[in-house]
């Protein structure tokens, strides 16, 4: 007789909320199992703040970013009418600065309605919510009965039923196994536990069966084989760019440009280079033209920063200039002020290796 599939998930659903009853992370825009269950529901602002802070981000990253957003803006409302500039300021170091702009852009569209939408098709028309993040907060704002899926969820599914096909071509085939799986009575914990799961116990490299809650259920562990899910198809190397960036230092502090708003790293600061080009014969030093000449330049470290398309190398270049200048399109940031400024990781990479390779030739 073939094992019923349905009274397979059943085991399943109850085996890993009760796991997670135990065993669920103390997570800052987390309501734990216990209060949930004496029915205190989760803030819906705060669960869609930190799925988009989560998107493509851990978190032991999102935790402080997250917190400092609650304190400046406490409501959504505070958010939705908070000047563009301070949250990506206050995003600056999380990355992929489209979602800060989405984010503000999807507290406006929010803040306008009358009520928060609370299914997967409504969360969908927010700006900087796609499918993930729409039935993330489906589930755990609104206990919607559907599963998130990102790789953890696909991890933990190819392992389960030892899903042979590869992904990412096989990216249907999970979100219909996950569909299947919702728990009807806590779907906002079972999402949860999912990722907790995926996070702590059924991780890419070195699972720990032993402990796991699923493991009598685990296809993949009764074969010994879970490292060797989820099957992957072959991808191409990534490409290289290579630029060069001026760190100019003047009496008042660093220059800096504001990036185009849309692309990669819209709207925020950066110091000032060349193009990045696919041929690194063609990344040649040549520093802005409105400088003049007679620069002494001083050469930092090159740093290399990985986006996700594309790795990227940057030789550094720095100078100290002693008069005040004119610059077009550019601006001067306080040094002291380069903490708080909208400035991407990469970005203060090159200022770290500038600043560094004048301060090494200047003996202090
Ligand atoms: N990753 C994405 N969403 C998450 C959440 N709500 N909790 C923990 N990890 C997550
Ligand atoms: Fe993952 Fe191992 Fe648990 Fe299977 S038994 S779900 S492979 S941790």
């Amino acid at each position: 007789m073939s094992p019923d599939p349905q009274a397979i998930r059943q085991r399943l659903r109850l085996s890993l909320l009760d796991w997670y009853d135990k065993a669920a992370r103390d997570l800052p825009w987390r309501v734990a199992p216990a209060d949930r269950q004496r029915g205190h529901a989760p803030d819906p602002y705060h669960v869609w703040l930190s799925e988009i802070m989560l998107q493509q981000t851990t978190v032991v990253t999102v935790k402080p970013y997250f917190e400092t957003f609650l304190r400046k803006f406490p409501r959504l409302e505070d958010l939705a009418s908070a000047p563009l500039d301070q949250v990506l300021g206050l995003w600056a170091g999380l990355g992929y600065y489209a979602r800060a702009r989405n984010l503000h852009a999807g507290a406006k569209a929010l803040a306008s309605r009358s009520t928060f939408p609370r299914d997967v098709a409504g969360l969908l028309e927010i700006p900087g919510i796609g499918p993930y993040t729409a039935a993330a907060v489906a589930a755990i704002a609104f206990d919607q009965p559907v599963v998130p899926v990102d790789g953890n969820v696909e991890r933990v599914l190819s392992r389960l039923w030892k899903i042979d096909q590869a992904l990412p071509a096989a990216k249907p085939v999970f979100r219909t196994q996950a569909a299947k799986l919702a728990d009807p009575h806590r779907p906002g914990d079972f999402a949860q536990a999912l990722m907790d799961l995926g996070a702590g116990v059924c991780t890419p490299r070195k699972p720990n069966c032993l402990i796991c809650p699923l493991q009598d259920l685990c296809q993949a562990y009764q074969a010994d084989e879970a490292e060797s899910y989820p099957k992957k198809q072959s991808k191409k190397a990534k490409p290289r760019r290579f630029g060069w960036a001026y760190v100019i230092v003047t009496p008042d502090g660093l220059v800096v440009r504001r990036r185009p708003d849309r692309g990669l790293l819209g709207g925020m600061l950066e110091i000032p280079g060349s193009a990045w080009h696919d041929d690194p014969t063609q990344a040649t030093f040549a520093p802005p033209h409105w400088l003049g000449l007679e620069h002494r330049w001083v050469y930092g470290e090159n740093i290399r920063h990985v986006f996700t398309h594309f790795d990227l190398q940057v030789c550094v270049a720095a100078t100290r200039i002693l008069h005040r200048i004119e610059l077009p399109d550019h601006q001067v940031l306080a040094l002291s002020e380069t903490g708080a400024a909208a400035l991407p990781r990469v970005m203060r990479k090159i200022i770290d290796s500038g600043l560094e390779a004048l301060k090494a030739h200047q003996g202090g």
